[in-house]
């Protein structure tokens, strides 16, 4: 059912100074920072061949990393993206087998500008998941 790894997400502090180890030391394409106000996070997107790295910082109070930032004081791997077809079959189909879906179930316009959801860590190996419409 999955298909590509759209993104993989780093949750960091410092996002000015996380673009620059992806600009500088690791000589990746990095695009400049943008708030995204409904998402509480600010990102960068970092371009690579075959896939995207994704840094958010936290914006604004209640951030939806700011408490995985308490618990990772270094930032780390906030979540995976993987792309699927048709994201309201690929929710019913992983409902039906027991698997969480965050929030209200409903699709949101995610920071891509595609319709995103997020499933629990706890069914997925301990990582978040974020599912993507191609
Ligand atoms: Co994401």
């Amino acid at each position: 059912m999955i298909g590509r790894l759209n993104h993989v997400a780093i949750a960091v502090r410092d996002i000015a100074k996380a673009s620059e180890v992806y600009r500088k030391t690791l000589g990746a394409e990095v695009s400049a920072p943008v708030p995204q106000t409904a998402h509480g996070v600010t990102t960068v997107f970092i371009t690579l061949p075959n896939t995207k790295i994704e840094l958010l910082e936290p914006l604004g109070a209640d951030s939806p990393i700011a408490k995985f930032l308490e618990r990772n004081a270094e930032g780390g791997i906030h979540h995976v993206c993987y792309e699927v077809d048709d994201i309201r079959a690929a929710r019913d189909r992983l409902k039906a087998q027991g698997a969480r879906v965050l929030g209200d179930g409903e699709p949101k316009i995610g920071a891509h500008g595609k319709p995103v959801l997020f499933l629990h860590p706890k069914d997925f190996c301990g990582t978040l998941v974020e599912l993507e419409q191609a």
